[in-house]
């Protein structure tokens, strides 16, 4: 936190500035059990452990003439013994503040000094008694959270689209609030939209659009900050099953209905796995192309990228992930983003168990090797120190935590966990643990504690638990996982570059493989092949051209490196459509590494035409690898 010093200044000054109107007596009394105090979190400046947000009542307004969110967020707050109470705030324009569940005091206020990870703190004078706070706001052209889109940016080409991102520390950029998953709320929200539009958010949903264009909603189960979510568009519904269904523009409707299809069947696997579904409804809105992530696991409601959609379900390893992500995250939350393992770790392992559920072990066993591959290469990049599960991660972005550490090397420490006890004890410990810190949130600390007590302690086991937590790299007693069918694929590889004409087997057919089959032959393939090569693989396979974004994505990074020209108009046109920042990153970081100065020239052009189809999230990242 780059400004601690000043804004300790600062408060120090605001409470004597306060003092007058803060009488210290008749705190309210607080619930222990569903308030954890006591708690630091580097990444935001709420004083939650003082007084924190119980319930919070939205009036959105949203406006697409000029793009912004006008607002009022009311929150009703459990005071322990504050006389101010701080909430995030990042790029709004804050009008006015009263306090009163009728609105019948104004409130002085300061907003403190600005930090470009953390925004500022707002800093609201209040009386011990308190128990609403009404912050009357306006969302900016800089906010983070939100991405606006005109109507050719959408499938349907004739109205616009609003979609947001929280996580990690996003939402005060739309919402004032105290920005820490450390504290949970429940919400309800009134929106305006305008007529030909449908609103929904992480909370129950209409299925239809209404001749007002105002919706209340209610999210009745607390949750964190970041996983307050609105889309709005011109969204259609289809259901899959008894509680789960699909949300869309009608020109996709159809087929993310077909590629969801096995959804009720996941949802199934995962009770049966660790208990019951805890959110009622389970919908999952495909959003429009700029969306930054493959998924986003808002609650009752995933956000999706439209990449997911491969025709062919191919992808969607990614449903089972952001619905594990129901258990794992949403219902035990990580405290702060240096536990950030905690949600993805857990995810990626659970992922994993459902899709054996439902496909077998070999399937599930490839998904494990192709991430194991993907490791293997981020622990080559990343710096030592960001290769502990447990982070540190104060004076920098939340957003350097997401790295396949926190996924595959947390689902590996699980993995390896579940061999050394066996799959049935591991399975009752993980069916405790969701049960017994549901709906709390949760740091490392306390999964250690746990785990020590219930499931190592109990049956004698000695595991090398601060390796795998505090230690960087992988530790050696992690399994290694085979998969006949992607050594076939390497094989391939070796025998394509030592100059075999493998195309002679006519079964050697792009449908006939797997997607993680393929990104196993690409990813063998050296970076020093002539392109004449890539080219003729692509005049058989046509990798460039697929379709399919995970073996696009890989096949262009290849192609860069091995100065293939004739996947440019793909890659441009690939890139221009799709803001996913997955797939983006590695594209422009080997394009601005590029032996070619050339290539980053062209990369730069491309971004410049580009941008405006990528969210936030995107852009930054590509603007740091690319200027
Ligand atoms: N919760 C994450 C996305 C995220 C993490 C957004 C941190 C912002 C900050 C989501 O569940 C996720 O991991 N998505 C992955 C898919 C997954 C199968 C690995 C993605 O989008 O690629
Ligand atoms: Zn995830």
């Amino acid at each position: 936190m780059k400004s601690t010093v000043g804004l300790i200044i600062l408060l120090i000054l605001t409470t004597t500035v306060f003092v007058s109107c803060s009488e210290k007596e008749n705190a309210p009394i607080n619930d222990p059990s569903v308030h954890i105090s006591n708690r630091k979190d580097a990444h935001s400046y709420a004083n939650f452990n003082e007084i924190y947000t119980k319930h919070l009542h939205l009036e959105l307004e949203v406006n697409f003439n000029n793009n912004s969110i006008y607002g009022v967020a009311r929150h009703q707050m459990v005071n322990l013994d504050a006389d101010t109470a701080i909430f995030d705030i990042k790029y709004l324009e804050i009008q006015k503040v009263t306090v009163g569940d009728k609105d019948e005091k104004p409130a002085s206020f300061i907003i403190g000094e600005f930090d470009s990870i953390l925004g500022s703190p707002l800093m609201v004078a209040i009386n011990p008694d308190v128990e609403f706070i009404n912050i009357y706001y306006k969302t900016t052209e800089k906010c983070e959270a939100l991405d606006w889109l005109a109507p050719e940016q959408t499938a349907g080409k004739k109205h616009p689209f609003l979609y947001s991102q929280g996580q990690a520390i996003l939402t005060r950029s739309w919402i004032p609030i105290q920005g820490s998953p450390a504290n949970r709320i429940t919400y309800s929200a009134d929106v305006t939209v305008p007529k030909e539009l449908l609103p929904i958010m992480s909370a129950e949903n209409p299925v239809e659009k209404n001749e007002s264009g105002k919706y209340h909603f209610e999210m009745k189960q607390p949750i964190p900050a970041y996983l307050i979510a609105l889309a709005v568009g011109d969204l259609s519904y289809k259901s899959l099953g008894k509680n789960c269904g699909v949300y869309s523009e009608s020109e996709l409707l159809d087929a993310c209905a077909y590629e969801f299809v096995d959804l009720p069947k996941m949802m199934t696997a995962a009770e049966k796995l660790y208990g019951k579904y805890q959110w009622e409804q389970y919908d999952i809105v495909v959003l429009p192309y700029s969306f930054p992530f493959g998924g986003m696991e808002n609650p009752r409601l995933t956000f999706a990228n439209p990449t997911l959609i491969a025709g062919d379900r191919s992808l969607v390893s990614v449903v089972a992930h952001e619905l594990a992500h129901s258990w794992s995250g949403n219902l035990v939350t990580n405290a702060t983003w240096d536990d950030f393992w905690l949600n993805e770790g857990f995810t990626v392992y659970f992922e994993n168990r459902i899709m054996e559920e439902l496909y077998g072990k070999e399937v599930a066993d490839i998904l494990v090797n192709v991430e194991y591959q993907e490791l293997q290469n981020t622990l080559k990049k990343e710096a030592k120190e960001d290769t502990k599960l447990k982070l540190n991660l104060d004076h920098r972005s939340p957003d350097d935590g997401m790295t396949d550490i926190a996924y595959v090397k947390g689902a590996l420490f699980l993995r390896t966990l579940e061999v050394n006890v066996g799959r049935e004890r591991f399975d009752k410990f993980l069916n405790s643990y969701f049960n017994k810190y549901a709906f709390q949130t949760i740091t490392t600390e306390d999964f250690v504690a746990y785990l020590e007590s219930e499931l190592l302690a109990p049956n004698n086991i000695s595991f090398n638990v601060d390796e795998w937590i505090y230690e960087p790299g992988l530790p050696s007693n992690c399994p290694k996982v085979v998969s006949a069918r992607l050594e076939k694929m390497e094989r391939l590889a070796d025998q394509f570059v030592e100059g075999k004409n493998i195309f002679l087997d006519k079964k050697l057919k792009r449908e006939n493989y797997t997607t993680q089959e393929w990104q196993t032959f690409i990813r063998r393939l050296p970076t020093d092949l002539k392109p004449e090569r890539l080219k003729l693989i692509d005049s058989k396979l046509n990798f460039k051209g697929c379709g399919n974004s995970e073996i696009m994505s890989e096949w262009y990074v290849l192609g860069i490196n091995s100065n293939y020209k004739g996947i440019r108009s793909e890659m441009a046109k690939f890139l221009s459509l799709v803001g996913r920042r997955k797939y983006l990153e590695p594209i422009y970081e080997t394009l601005a590494q590029s032996k070619d100065s050339s290539d980053l020239v062209w990369a730069r052009s491309v971004f410049e035409k580009a941008k405006n189809n990528y969210h936030f999230v995107s852009k930054v990242t590509i603007e740091e690898i690319i200027y």
